[in-house]
């Protein structure tokens, strides 16, 4: 009997994962998560042609590789330039623009890696292997940021650049840029700071403020870069050499802190694997037990950066546990995709309740705690990861600043929660919080 009754609770709890299941596999059946509350922008078909390209049907007839050339000539002579400097021009059997492109003009398609895998097995191998780590990675870019709330909350002006970074995912022209194609432009650390750079990644910033990066910008002009990434080739190492070492397609399977926006144990058994590749790779050029203890100043540094992230943290949950954030979460506009936040508003703190999604619309003291966590952190984590002294200091010392101001503004809000519950007033947001940047009320219709 017992053991009947037991068994129909699965029922409903089957039922419900079927449905999710359902629901995900609905909402998921354009491009992302939440792709039928969006339309994408005419731009996005060139940064994922996979989803979104539809061919031009201005001009009819198929052509064979070398008509292509002969009219592409005159009409986009820049390209044919590039492609005829190319190796695959150069091939013993030239690798025409068909072969990416097609050859029927109402139907060309742009190439997607796959395309490019139909001849450089190898490399797409490696590149679509990476995505067994997880996010953040590149084969997996264009999934992780289409899925993201913003393109249904924001206005397209502000989420095209997302796919022009994330791209990187859908096509294989990211590092060696077409229509050269050429390696040697890919080993260079100027292949990956279109996209890396800046806050919340400033890799470009603290690479070519390094050792490293300074010596490269002195004497890099006069090397051969038409040798492979590979020990005894070169005197300092780009991101290519460092991340993607042997010319590797894959920049994870070293990664640690990666984005650095949680904390983690980096004395795991799979991250020791990992710290070992790293000293590995250190010792083409450096003594081996000196790269270690290099490498374990960065654990020091991130152990020091987590400190602060948790003392500010827990100053934002004692108010919220206080009911003294202002204005509260039931005061304020939920973000237009969160359903749960309509019938159940809480303010998210800290990576594990949300907090990725906190750029707008929260009370002040939670952004502050937002760039706190996702630009100065970020920033002294890159600073520590590529040598960059002098950007580990300061934004240790914007950490230090932040920290001081959250806790003054937490002051300066219990001391006018308590007055105000001494006099009795009952303070509510104003109406205008409802009417936020982004919110229902006047978002572009996307
Ligand atoms: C008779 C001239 C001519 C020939 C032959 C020709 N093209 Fe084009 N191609 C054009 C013109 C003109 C455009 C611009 C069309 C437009 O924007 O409406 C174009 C556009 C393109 C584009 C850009 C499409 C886009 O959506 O931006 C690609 C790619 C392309 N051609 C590839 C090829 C390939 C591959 C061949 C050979 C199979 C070829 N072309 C043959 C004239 C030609
Ligand atoms: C090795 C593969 C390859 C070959 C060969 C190739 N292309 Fe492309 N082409 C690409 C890639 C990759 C893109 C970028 C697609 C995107 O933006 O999604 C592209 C984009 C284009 C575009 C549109 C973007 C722009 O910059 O205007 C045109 C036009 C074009 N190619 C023409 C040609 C012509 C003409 C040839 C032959 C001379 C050629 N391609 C040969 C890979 C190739
Ligand atoms: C039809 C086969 C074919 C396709 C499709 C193809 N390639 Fe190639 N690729 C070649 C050949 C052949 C070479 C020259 C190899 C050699 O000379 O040893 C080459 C060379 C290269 C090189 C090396 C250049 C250098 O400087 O050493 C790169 C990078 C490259 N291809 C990228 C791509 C990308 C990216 C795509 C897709 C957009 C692509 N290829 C599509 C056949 C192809
Ligand atoms: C077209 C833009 C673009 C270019 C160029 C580019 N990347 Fe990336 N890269 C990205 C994006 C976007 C991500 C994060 C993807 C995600 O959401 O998971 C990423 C992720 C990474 C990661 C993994 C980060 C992690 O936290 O584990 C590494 C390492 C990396 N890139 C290194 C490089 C190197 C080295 C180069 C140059 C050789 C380069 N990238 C060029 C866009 C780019
Ligand atoms: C300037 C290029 C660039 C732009 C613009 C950009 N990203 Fe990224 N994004 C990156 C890079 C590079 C990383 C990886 C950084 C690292 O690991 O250090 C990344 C990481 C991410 C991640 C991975 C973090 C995670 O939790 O998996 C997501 C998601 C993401 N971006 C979404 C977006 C969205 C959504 C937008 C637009 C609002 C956007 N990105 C705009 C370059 C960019
Ligand atoms: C993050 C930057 C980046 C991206 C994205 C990228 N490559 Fe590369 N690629 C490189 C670098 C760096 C090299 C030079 C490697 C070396 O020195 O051994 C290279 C070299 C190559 C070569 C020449 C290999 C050789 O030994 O001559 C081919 C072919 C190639 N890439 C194809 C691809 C294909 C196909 C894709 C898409 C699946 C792709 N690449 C995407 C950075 C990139
Ligand atoms: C001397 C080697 C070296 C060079 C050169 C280098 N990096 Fe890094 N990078 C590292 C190390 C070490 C980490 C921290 C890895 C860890 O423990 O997670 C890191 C972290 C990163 C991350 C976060 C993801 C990850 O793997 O943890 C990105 C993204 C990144 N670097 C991109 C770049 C870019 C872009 C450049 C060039 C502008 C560059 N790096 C130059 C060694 C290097
Ligand atoms: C391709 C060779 C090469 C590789 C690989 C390499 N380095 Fe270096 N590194 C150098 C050279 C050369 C210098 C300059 C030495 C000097 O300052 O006199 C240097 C300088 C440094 C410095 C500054 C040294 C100082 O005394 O101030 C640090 C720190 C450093 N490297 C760390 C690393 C780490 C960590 C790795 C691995 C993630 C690494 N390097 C990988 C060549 C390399």
């Amino acid at each position: 009997m017992k053991y009947r009754r037991i068994r129909y609770v699965w029922l409903p709890v089957g039922v419900a994962l079927l449905a999710g299941i359902g629901y995900v596999n609905w909402s998921k059946s354009g491009a992302g998560l939440y792709s039928r509350l969006w339309q994408p922008e005419a731009l996005f078909a060139y940064w994922n042609p996979a989803d979104f390209y539809d061919p031009v049907q201005s001009l009819t007839g198929s052509f064979a590789g070398r008509e292509c050339v002969t009219c592409h000539e005159g009409v986009t002579p820049g390209i044919v330039n590039d492609w005829r400097k190319s190796r695959h021009s150069q091939a013993r059997e030239p690798v025409y623009c068909t072969a990416c492109h097609g050859n029927d003009h109402r139907n060309l398609h742009l190439p997607t890696p796959q395309i490019c895998g139909g001849c450089h097995a190898t490399q797409y191998g490696q590149f679509v292997d990476e995505k067994r780590y997880g996010f953040p990675s590149h084969g997996l870019a264009m999934e992780r940021a289409l899925d993201a709330r913003h393109f249904v909350d924001k206005p397209k002006a502000e989420v095209s650049a997302c796919l022009q970074c994330h791209s990187v995912a859908s096509k294989c022209d990211s590092c060696h840029t077409r229509h050269l194609f050429n390696a040697a432009e890919a080993r260079r650390p100027e292949a990956c700071i279109t996209c890396h750079s800046g806050p919340p990644h400033p890799d470009d910033e603290s690479y070519f403020a390094s050792r490293h990066g300074q010596i490269y910008l002195e004497e890099g002009k006069d090397w051969d870069w038409s040798k492979p990434l590979h020990k005894g080739n070169y005197k300092v190492p780009t991101c290519a050499y460092c991340h993607m070492e042997d010319g590797k397609h894959q920049v994870v399977d070293k990664s640690i802190w990666k984005f650095g926006i949680r904390q983690i144990n980096p004395l795991t058994s799979s991250n020791e694997v990992k710290r070992n590749r790293w000293v590995k790779l250190c010792s083409d050029c450096h003594e081996a037990d000196w790269s270690r203890r290099q490498l374990a100043k960065l654990d020091t540094e991130r152990k020091q950066a987590w400190q602060k992230l948790y003392a500010a943290e827990s100053v934002l949950c004692r108010l919220r546990a206080d009911d003294q954030l202002f204005p509260p979460a039931s005061q304020r506009p939920a973000y237009p995709t969160d359903w749960l936040d309509e019938i159940w508003p809480r303010e998210r703190i800290g990576f594990f309740e949300g907090q990725a999604s906190a750029f707008y619309n929260v009370s002040p003291i939670e952004r502050d705690y937002f760039e706190m966590w996702y630009f100065d952190n970020l920033s002294t984590y890159k600073a520590a990861a590529h040598g960059d002294a002098a950007l580990q200091r300061r934004a240790h010392a914007a950490m230090d600043r932040d920290l001081q101001s959250i806790k003054r503004e937490a002051r300066i809000l219990r001391t006018l929660g308590e007055a105000e519950r001494e006099l009795g007033i009952d303070a509510r947001a104003g109406s205008y919080w409802r009417i936020g940047d982004y919110t229902d009320h006047n978002r572009e219709h996307n």
